[in-house]
């Protein structure tokens, strides 16, 4: 069956970043600053992405704002006809900066924040960055763009839940999304010591929806479940091949950001083929599609439709096996790796700093 055209694309343009955060899901190797795509080869995935029929294009990274081509790129995806967001730690944007951005083409932005608290804020992310948020936030307000901030959860920031939220509020965003670590990449190494506590994730969770009630429609309020906490599979990037593909820096085209991990995908290169051929009739697009692939008992379960089998990579990761049931889900014949993870009584070690980003 021919696979619906992708909704969205994840543009990876360097890896790159000023900050050093532990809960960094970018893989423990990254791709070296000479190996990035070129704004010629960028531009055109691109005008390819806009062709396959892709509506939006999140340009991140690392820090995409390190690129020094970032307006023609924005000018390329947005004659492509694609919405483009920028997803930034907002370090690195100024004023003249935004305006440019905003000429080629920028039609939101989306701000990472670390914690509510400066000097909280800058202990996760390594790195003096919270001053240079707040102002990137107050230009991206003053110029009429849509701001969403984007909080990684964990154990050392999620007892701090309200005030992300009224730093959302104060900074006029329109959204915020709490979004509890993968355990990918960098942050893999870190797992134990990020790992909330199910106590944490309860309570956070009262919080929500008390903020919820209170705020209505005022501030849009996007929470992703912590799935090993919670013993549930996710719906990982709504499924296999199915809404979203990422680019990269140096091509390498992906179903998710993390399948780099995964053994025998042999992941094909946007110097190599066309994307539309890479979506429809690459290995690596077809090998967890659909439902053909599940195992018991996934493949016997209702879930199976909204949960679409939960994370390969988290599979692969646990078990060493991607075609395992997610161990996540509370009845994968692996979950007891996820208990012995969630409920580890130990006091946690302290976290390693992203490495190779800066
Ligand atoms: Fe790769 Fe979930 S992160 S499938």
């Amino acid at each position: 069956m021919t696979p619906a055209p992708p909704w969205a694309l994840l543009a990876e343009l360097t890896h790159a970043c000023p900050l050093r955060c532990g809960y960094c899901s970018n893989p423990v190797e990254l791709v070296s600053r000479s190996a990035e795509l070129s704004t010629a080869q960028r531009s055109d995935v691109f005008r390819q992405a806009g062709a396959l029929g892709v509506v939006h294009t999140h340009l991140s990274g690392g820090e995409p704002l390190l690129r020094r081509d970032l307006p023609a790129l924005v000018a390329a995806a947005d004659g492509a006809g694609l919405y483009t967001q920028l997803v930034t730690s907002g370090v690195g944007l100024g004023e003249r900066r935004l305006a440019e951005l905003i000429r080629a083409g920028l039609r939101s932005v989306q701000l990472s924040v670390q914690h509510a608290d400066p000097l909280a804020a800058e202990h996760i992310a390594g790195a003096r960055s919270f001053t240079a948020k707040q102002r990137a936030a107050r230009l991206v307000r003053a110029a009429g763009l849509p701001l969403g901030l984007n909080a990684v959860l964990h154990r050392g920031n999620l007892d701090a839940l309200d005030g992300l939220i009224r730093l959302a509020l104060d900074w006029g965003a329109d959204r915020i999304e709490l979004a509890h670590t993968q355990y990918h990449g960098w942050a893999a190494r870190n797992r134990a010591a990020l790992m909330p506590t199910p106590a944490q994730v309860g309570r956070a969770r009262d919080r929500v929806a008390h903020w919820r009630e209170r705020l209505a429609d005022t501030l849009e309020l996007v929470w992703v479940a912590p799935d090993l906490v919670d013993a549930t599979a996710k719906p990982c990037m709504g499924g296999w091949g199915a809404v979203s593909l990422t680019v990269t820096p140096d091509g390498t085209v992906l179903p998710c950001p993390a399948a780099g991990t995964l053994p025998a995908l042999d992941p094909p290169r946007v110097q190599d083929h066309e994307l539309d051929w890479i979506w429809r009739e690459s290995k690596a697009f077809n090998a967890f599609r659909g439902e053909a692939w599940m195992p018991d008992p996934c493949r016997g379960c209702a879930l199976r439709t909204t949960d679409h089998g939960g994370c390969r990579c988290q599979a692969h990761a646990l078990t060493g096996d991607p075609t395992r049931t997610d161990p996540a889900c509370r009845h994968a014949p692996d979950h007891h790796l996820v208990r012995a993870l969630v409920h580890d009584p130990a006091e946690p070690p302290a976290f390693a700093y992203r490495e190779g980003g800066s």
